[in-house]
């Protein structure tokens, strides 16, 4: 599943880095950001290899011996602190000595654009609005038409809004580029009423945007990308076995997304809400609830998210804040946080 990644490759990503600004070589913990960023084997790979030139030359006046150092402490934060303490991305809330009705004031002038939406061509309302509403999770949907052929693309017009039967709600936006003017997904939603959720971890973001490529409708993405299909249970359309959570998904409904304030009567969009039917969860990135509910725990799905243009989100650090109405001592595990798995809570 991993690619070996050699030195030059390495060294190329680093000066790309480096060129984008979000690393520099100086710097440490840089550094350690950088092979970070790798697989662990990729990181192991690289380590080994420096290790290897030490024993050919002295690695100590090598600038490669920062690169090493950084490699074995990427290392050692995976197998041993990860592994032994897992709620090792739990950090403090931003401000955690806060008392209710202290100011928080904003880092911003009070100076605003007052945009008037309405206004507004879908080409300013896209870049605006997509890095407006961030982090947005994202649908990796596998969906197939009715002869059986499969597609699978990224979704971030996403989100679950309804648990009690659990609901999810999807953004296809026009594509004036596909024949029937539709998007693969949402011509195969219409014509099968089925569709597969998976949720997109660090461990495939790269296979997972590749599905967001402008294939010929029937080209199956879930094979250009290399990812795994896995059968459903109770839907046509298979699951993604790289992917920790699936939701098999019923369309119930179609909204269709006009401009009538311009006189337009074309869909920009359609948004699908489908009820979900059947959960999947792998074991190993499930955890349960103080009281004992299956849960996916989030520090071991690694979850991205999107932000604007091509940039996505890590989900790497968290913080816990208690509700105000609901203290550790009225739920009485000692967090303050297991009534957000009660049924009436959101
Ligand atoms: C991370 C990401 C999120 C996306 N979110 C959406 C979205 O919410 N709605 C949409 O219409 N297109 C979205 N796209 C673009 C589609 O993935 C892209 O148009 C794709 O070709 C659609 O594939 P399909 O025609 O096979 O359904 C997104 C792309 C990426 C990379």
């Amino acid at each position: 599943m991993y690619t070996s990644v050699s030195l030059s490759e390495q060294a190329e990503r680093g000066s790309q880095a480096h060129h984008r600004g979000h690393f520099s070589f100086h710097s440490s913990s840089s550094l350690f950001h950088l092979i970070s960023s790798l697989s662990t084997y990729e990181a192991h790979f690289l380590t080994l290899q420096l290790w290897n030139m030490s024993e050919k030359s002295n690695i100590a006046q090598l600038p490669l011996a920062a690169l090493f150092g950084a490699g074995v402490a990427v290392l050692i934060d995976r197998f041993v602190i990860q592994r032994t303490s897992p709620s090792k991305r739990k950090s403090t809330p931003p401000h955690p000595h806060w008392k209710p009705s202290q100011a928080q004031p904003p880092p911003f002038k009070p100076k605003w654009h007052d945009i008037d939406s309405e206004s507004l061509p879908s080409s300013v309302l896209y870049p605006l609005m997509i890095t407006a509403v961030v982090p947005r999770p994202i649908a990796l949907l596998s969906t197939t038409n009715s002869s059986g052929v499969g597609n699978l693309a990224p979704y971030s017009y996403f989100n679950v809004v309804a648990h009690d039967p659990p609901h999810v709600v999807i953004g296809c936006c026009t594509s004036n580029l596909r024949p029937h003017g539709k998007k693969d997904s949402l011509y195969n939603i219409l014509d099968t009423g089925e569709f597969v959720v998976n949720i997109i971890s660090e461990w495939f973001a790269e296979a997972a945007n590749h599905c967001c490529g402008n294939f010929e409708y029937g080209e199956n993405e879930m094979q250009l990308s290399g990812l795994t299909p896995l059968s459903s249970t109770k839907v046509q359309p298979p699951r993604v076995a790289e992917s920790a959570v699936h939701l098999e998904c019923r369309l119930v409904h179609t909204y269709e997304v006009k401009n009538s304030n311009r006189n337009d009567t074309t869909t920009t969009t359609t948004i699908v809400i489908g009820k979900v039917v059947m959960i999947h969860i792998a074991e190993d990135i499930s955890a349960r609830s103080p009281s004992g509910k299956i849960i996916v725990d989030s520090e071991k799905l690694l979850p991205i998210s999107r932000l604007g243009g091509n940039t996505y989100g890590r989900t790497r650090e968290m913080f816990d804040l208690p509700r105000p109405d609901r203290t550790a001592t009225a739920t009485g595990d000692g967090t303050g946080n297991t009534m957000i798995y009660t049924s009436s809570a959101t």
